[in-house]
């Protein structure tokens, strides 16, 4: 199709250059002829030959001239919308777009691309704004606690007790704001890839149950029953980032599990590596929720959220770091009867990023 274009293209200039060259002589034959006409024609057959070839080549000049001052008008009209729109995007415009495309041929491609880089960007300045709210959202409820408990413990006829829970919240609210500060923290330092990736090989069961014993008071506070279920396995990858995913999954099992609930976690080899699956019996999460939980900040029950201490970063930096060590997890959940969250690993992550 676009050879079949271009060969007509070549036919069709040949044949204007062709014309241009009849017209030009043609019109200076004319021209001489009524000039010699007016003013005698000159006497040597040679001088109105030379003059008939000068005078050819002059005209034919000027119309080239002509021709290629109009051709640049119109390449300018060409660019013209192509430059305004890279200015505006230069300049933080993301809603800058080039009309059109199909006008300009074999710049489809190239004005497409500027066309999806702009919205691209405008994409990109729209999770920024969002990331940006969402921090000044998480890091103003707690500190509006903080400094409503803390006004009201001035007041000199409080309880021991009321002094003593009020203190309480502002020192959860407290750790509140410094656990989002860490995971924010953790979260950017994994995205810049600045991160040094050192996989070592380890016992994953070993660290399965350590992680399980110290958040025994947790659990047993809550009267959860827990169960465990580890086979014997050895993984190549980094042990506290991994320690942060079970640490991540469990403390989520055992909020959204209600007292005399269940905690299972399972770590099976399989035939792609190896298995981790942390299921409870808690509140389970709703089918238009559980595709979203592991964005940043997301939080599937708004209202117990807010109270129950968490940020919405915890599943975001679970995902995170089981991407780095090019696993895969996922969720599984019945509202009301509980949740699976499902990680694979691969056999050797070592071995997969060399
Ligand atoms: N085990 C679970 N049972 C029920 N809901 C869960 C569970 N784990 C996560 N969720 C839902 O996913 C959301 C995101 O989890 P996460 O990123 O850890 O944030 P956070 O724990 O700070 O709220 C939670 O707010 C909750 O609604
Ligand atoms: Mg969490």
């Amino acid at each position: 199709m676009k050879r079949a274009r271009k060969t007509v293209q070549a036919i069709l200039g040949l044949l204007a250059a062709f014309i241009f060259l009849v017209g030009s002589w043609t019109a200076s034959y004319f021209i001489l002829k009524a000039l010699f006409r007016r003013f005698g024609a000159p006497s040597s057959d040679f001088v109105s030959q030379l003059l008939g070839v000068l005078l050819g080549f002059f005209i034919l000049f000027c119309l080239g001239g002509l021709v290629s001052l109009f051709s640049r008008g119109r390449q300018r009209a060409f660019y013209i919308p192509i430059m305004n729109a890279i200015r505006r995007i230069a300049k933080g415009d993301f809603t800058a777009k080039v009309e059109d495309v199909e006008r300009y041929g074999q710049f489809g491609e190239l004005v497409e691309g500027i066309n999806e880089m702009a919205s691209e960007l405008s994409r990109m300045e729209t999770m920024r704004q969002d990331f940006i709210s969402n921090v000044s959202h998480e890091i103003q409820s707690p500190l509006t606690s903080i400094r409503g408990f803390a006004r009201a413990l001035r007041s000199e006829d409080l309880s021991r007790e009321t002094r003593e829970h009020y203190l309480d919240i502002i020192e959860t609210e407290s750790a509140r704001l410094s656990g989002l500060s860490d995971s924010l923290l953790k979260l950017s330092v994994l995205e810049s890839g600045s991160f040094p990736f050192e996989a070592k090989p380890y016992r994953l069961d070993k660290q399965l149950r350590n992680i399980l014993l110290a958040c025994e008071p947790q659990w047993m506070g809550k009267e959860i029953e827990v169960e465990a279920e580890l086979a014997e396995m050895t993984v190549t990858a980094v042990e506290d980032l991994l320690s942060q995913v079970w640490n991540n999954l469990l403390h989520n099992s055992i909020k959204f599990t209600p007292p005399g609930g269940k905690i299972t976690i399972t770590a099976r080899l399989i035939a792609t590596g190896a298995e981790i699956i942390v299921s409870d019996t808690g509140a389970g999460i709703s089918k238009e929720d559980l595709p979203r939980i592991f964005e940043r900040f997301y939080k599937a029950d708004k209202a117990r959220g807010a109270g129950a201490g968490g940020s919405g970063l915890g599943l975001s930096l679970v995902k995170k770091i089981v991407d780095l060590h090019r696993g895969e997890v996922r969720a599984e959940s019945r509202p009301g009867e509980g949740t699976e969250i499902i990680v694979t690993l691969p056999p050797s992550v070592k071995e997969e990023r060399e």
